[in-house]
């Protein structure tokens, strides 16, 4: 796992940015794994102006959601197919029929689960997995006590989850309880995993991701397990890093040719 402490959100998307342009310059089918909510929001808006200016080409890549609410009937603005395509994939050139993303609405939300991990499968698996983190140490939407192991499942959400998501609904009342999210095993299985974490609010969530014990009362501390991590954080993120002399310290001596 590698730490990297950043000035700022803009530099954090700078980076991310960087590593997904060499990664479709390399594979140009590349699968990349979306989260939405607002930390990713600035990596979305890079690129964008990359694509813009035409530097980076979607036109062959896939994406896959990592996430989706149950019970908000399809095209409700707040659901993250929408959010996805208004955030991002509407504002490059990503065919929309390569965006996928796990059904909320299916009748057998199982059946739905178990074909998304299979459509995840079928495409050769993700090669760079974006995420964010929730204050109480959630990725995806995997809450505490999800299993190390989970894969595409049903999950409630808790209420400190519900509340802080409650600021992109009309009120709390209509925030959803119910999600469908890929599992810690099926985000372990990705070949990168990046995440972006910024403001003080999420300093605790991070360090017991990075530092904390492998646990799933902290879903996040599931990356631990992961070959290739790498979390990118802003000053306020990183305040509560016991070692994060070390990080800056070994992000500063890192070999030019390592990339993230
Ligand atoms: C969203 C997702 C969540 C968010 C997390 C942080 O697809 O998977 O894990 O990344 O709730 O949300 P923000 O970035 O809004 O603080």
């Amino acid at each position: 796992m590698e730490v990297v402490i950043l000035p700022g959100s803009r530099q954090i998307a700078s980076l991310v940015s960087d590593a997904i342009q060499a990664l479709l310059h390399r594979k140009p089918d590349a699968v990349l794994g979306l989260a939405t909510g607002s930390s990713p929001l600035p990596v979305y808006d890079e690129l964008a102006l990359r694509h813009e200016r035409g530097v980076l080409d979607f036109s062959r890549a896939h994406g896959f959601l990592l996430d989706e609410y149950v019970g908000l009937e399809p095209g409700h603005p707040e659901s993250y197919r929408e959010v996805i395509r208004r955030d991002f994939t509407g504002r490059v050139n990503i065919a929309p029929e390569n965006v996928h993303g796990p059904d909320g609405s299916a009748k057998d939300l199982p059946a739905a689960c178990q074909a998304y991990e299979a459509a995840i499968r079928d495409r050769g698996g993700v090669d760079l997995q974006l995420l964010g983190i929730g204050t109480d140490g959630h990725i995806g939407f995997n809450e505490p006590g999800s299993s190390l192991a989970s894969r595409t499942r049903i999950k409630t959400l808790i209420e400190q989850t519900r509340r802080d998501n409650a600021r992109f609904f009309p009120s709390l009342a209509e925030v959803p309880h119910h999600v469908v999210t890929q599992g810690l095993g099926t985000i372990l299985d990705s070949r990168h995993a990046v995440l972006v974490a910024t403001g003080a609010q999420k300093a605790q969530a991070v360090h017991d991701l990075v530092e904390g014990p492998l646990a799933a009362i902290c879903p996040a501390s599931a990356l631990q397990l992961h070959p290739h991590a790498s979390i990118l954080v802003d000053e306020a993120a990183a305040s509560s890093l016991k070692l994060a002399d070390y990080y800056r310290h070994s992000y500063d001596h890192k070999p030019t040719w390592q990339g993230l």
